[in-house]
């Protein structure tokens, strides 16, 4: 048997011999004597901190040297000159140690939450690490959020302190932050006892109000913070990802679990080890960003590229291979629509000839499907593996990989090869039976749920239960449908709910409708996501006018643009919308999305026999082939 078909069977078969073995990655203050206990928590009598394994133990064991962190920011600096710096293992001790203490003198203790609102600045590492230093959990929430959104998470999560930055960086503008959270604070009723810590960056500094407080200033007289032990099954964070209502789901992550797992993750599917550098271009207020800028890299003594830019325009399409060159990248994770975006400015990859990529070897995708263009264009120009994998915020660490470091395997693209130890994938179908091999279905998790998936929803334990585990008992339901074929390979087709994937970025059309139903004009209204060469998807509306209402076309697309744009965020590229005479409903009243998405798609689709009025479907196709030419 292969090391990897070992692995995976041990997992299932033996769960607690085969995560015991991994626990031994992991530094304790109380090991674990069980995996999994019967609750169905990981290490539940394990004491561990999360800071203490990815920061302390490499400076006690010699490592302090070592750089933990290299910051490469391709828009700070003038005339995007591009800024850099680099902090060793001791010089990121000393700030989080530092800045735990700072938080704690804002009144922040063990199980209180902080919600960080930070860009891609090394600073954003600090903060969460020294939450995890202190026992406290942290929220961070993407700077592409406006400040609707942000006020929901501090109302759902109540931080005892906000910690923000006076401005992001985006290629056209300054992303003036603090308006933002005041907004939100405006709108919020939860009030954050210990204020709001600003770091101020000098691209744009803010004024600071009675409530806030300068970053500088207050480690600048902080005490040093040790690391505080808390149980495996406490919570490190609570990570806020779009559900299929306009209500984000904040998904809880436990330190135990987490920890062992993404450890074990770096050596077995990215074979990083100490001193390596790894860099995962993506944005610490995704999950991919909290588990590969930030833990697992940490957490296995490598070295992590915490990247402020874009892959095109940053200033060009060579920017990749710049930050690969310059800093002896070993391997890249990035979401594929980033190499979509250079191939279109860069379709002969001529930008590659001015570096030495010689470093990466190999590339990792996810956060969409990966088409198989995209995969075969970057192995051509690249001439590395190019390694597909599936995971989601819930899982906090990949469904389904190609082992690069237990058994590289041969790639079959389209797929992201196999299920991951400790992952029992299924593939139901709608009686709940498992679908032959070749024949698709949803996509489940067989219980127990390996370590490092979400054990609860924040404050609504319910909600975790209706959402994933009550449709098919016994198995989490991922809400990606797909097939597994003869040879054991996963295919993820797509999701199954109303979550789409804009850019990597995961949002609920759901949300885009509550912003468009909001307008006085508006009597009722559908969200689809449709095929975008660039962003895989973008979401697209459809507004039916109340009666009598006398609006012109182009001014209420502007409004309603506008209005998600201010609601949801940028972040949302949310910008075609038609208005027409009726959505296509069943009988019952169901608003026929599929037919609604085929349309879009392909400029047709089959008539279905539960469809109240087939007419519908012509006002639609007509809206559509009109903006098609
Ligand atoms: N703060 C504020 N605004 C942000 C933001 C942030 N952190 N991130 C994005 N935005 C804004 C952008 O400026 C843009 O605004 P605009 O409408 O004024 O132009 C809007 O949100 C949409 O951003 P984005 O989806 O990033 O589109 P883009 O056209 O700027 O760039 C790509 C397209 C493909 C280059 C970009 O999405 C990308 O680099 N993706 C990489 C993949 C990735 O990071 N995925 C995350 C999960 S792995
Ligand atoms: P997020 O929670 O933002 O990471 O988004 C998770 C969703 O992104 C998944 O449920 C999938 O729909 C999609 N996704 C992530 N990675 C892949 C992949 N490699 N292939 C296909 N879809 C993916």
């Amino acid at each position: 048997m292969g090391a990897y078909a070992d692995a995976h069977r041990r997992s299932l078969s033996d769960p607690d011999g085969f995560w015991l073995d991994a626990a031994r990655g992991i530094e304790w203050d109380r090991a674990p004597e069980r995996a999994l206990a019967d609750s169905g928590r990981w290490f539940a009598d394990g004491v561990l901190n999360t800071c203490f394994n990815a920061l302390d133990r490499h400076v006690r064991d010699g490592h302090g040297a070592r750089t933990a962190v290299i910051w490469d920011s391709a828009m700070a600096g003038g005339a995007m000159a591009g800024e850099q710096l680099s902090w060793s293992y001791q010089e990121m001790l000393d700030r989080v140690a530092r800045f735990a203490g700072a938080l704690r003198s804002r009144g922040v203790g063990k199980g209180d939450r902080v919600i960080i609102y930070l860009p891609m600045v090394p600073e954003a590492l600090v903060a969460m690490l020294a939450c995890a230093r202190i026992g406290a959990v942290h929220s961070v929430v993407f700077g592409g959020f406006a400040p609707k959104e942000l006020a929901a998470r501090i109302d759902d999560a109540q931080p005892a302190v906000i910690v923000a930055a006076s401005c992001g960086l985006e290629p056209n503008r300054v992303v003036e932050y603090k308006p933002i959270v005041d907004e939100a604070l405006r709108m919020s009723e939860h009030r954050p006892a210990g204020g709001v810590v600003m770091l101020q960056r000098p691209q744009s500094p803010a004024e600071l109000g009675p409530d806030d407080v300068d970053w500088d200033e207050l480690v600048a007289t902080a005490e040093p913070a040790d690391c505080v032990p808390v149980a495996a099954t406490d919570p490190l964070y609570v990570l806020y990802t779009s559900g299929t209502t306009g209500r984000p789901k904040g998904v809880v992550r436990d330190n135990g679990g987490h920890a062992v797992a993404l450890h074990w993750s770096m050596g077995a599917i990215y074979d990083i080890g100490p001193g390596d550098v790894f860099w995962t271009a993506s944005d610490v207020g995704w999950v991919v960003g909290h588990t590969y800028i930030v833990y697992a890299p940490l957490l296995a003594g490598a070295t992590t590229v915490v990247y402020e830019g874009k892959p095109v325009g940053t200033p060009d399409a060579g920017a990749f291979w710049r930050v690969i060159s310059e800093h002896r990248v070993k391997a890249l994770f990035t979401a594929p629509t980033a190499f979509r975006a250079i191939k279109r400015v860069d379709p002969e990859a001529r930008e590659l000839d001015r570096y030495d990529v010689s470093s990466l070897q190999t590339l990792f995708l996810a956060g969409e499907r990966l088409d198989p263009e995209t995969y075969q264009w970057a192995v051509d120009r690249l001439r590395i593996p190019v390694i597909d994998h599936w995971w989601q915020t819930e899982t906090g660490w990949p469904i389904c990989a190609n082992l690069r470091g237990l058994e590289p395997m041969p790639v079959k693209p389209g797929s992201p090869t196999v299920p991951v130890p400790g992952f029992d994938v299924r593939v139901l179908d709608q009686s709940g039976q498992q679908a032959p091999a070749g024949t698709e279905g949803a996509i489940c998790i067989k219980q127990p749920l390996p370590p490092g998936m979400l054990p609860t929803l924040w404050n609504d334990d319910a909600r975790f239960h209706e959402s994933y585990m009550s449709r098919y008992p016994g198995y989490y339901r991922t809400g990606d449908s797909g097939y597994i074929d003869e040879d054991g390979y996963v295919f993820v087709m797509g999701r199954t709910d109303d979550v789409i994937n804009v850019a990597g970025h995961r949002l609920s059309t759901g949300s885009i409708e509550a912003v468009l139903a909001g307008h006085p004009a508006v009597a009722e209204c559908a969200v689809i996501g449709v095929h975008d060469p660039l962003k895989g998807q973008v979401p697209r509306g459809f507004v039916v006018l109340k009666s009598g209402v006398e609006i012109d076309d182009e001014t209420l697309r502007a409004e309603l643009v506008a209005a998600v744009r201010e609601q949801i965020g940028p972040v949302a590229a949310f910008r075609d919308v038609d208005v027409v005479d009726g959505l296509p409903k069943t009988r019952s009243g169901k608003i026929l999305r599929k037919s609604m998405r085929e349309i879009a798609d392909t400029g047709d689709a089959k008539v279905p026999s539960t469809i109240e009025d087939p007419a519908v479907l012509d006002g639609l196709r007509g809206a559509l082939r009109g903006r098609r030419e």
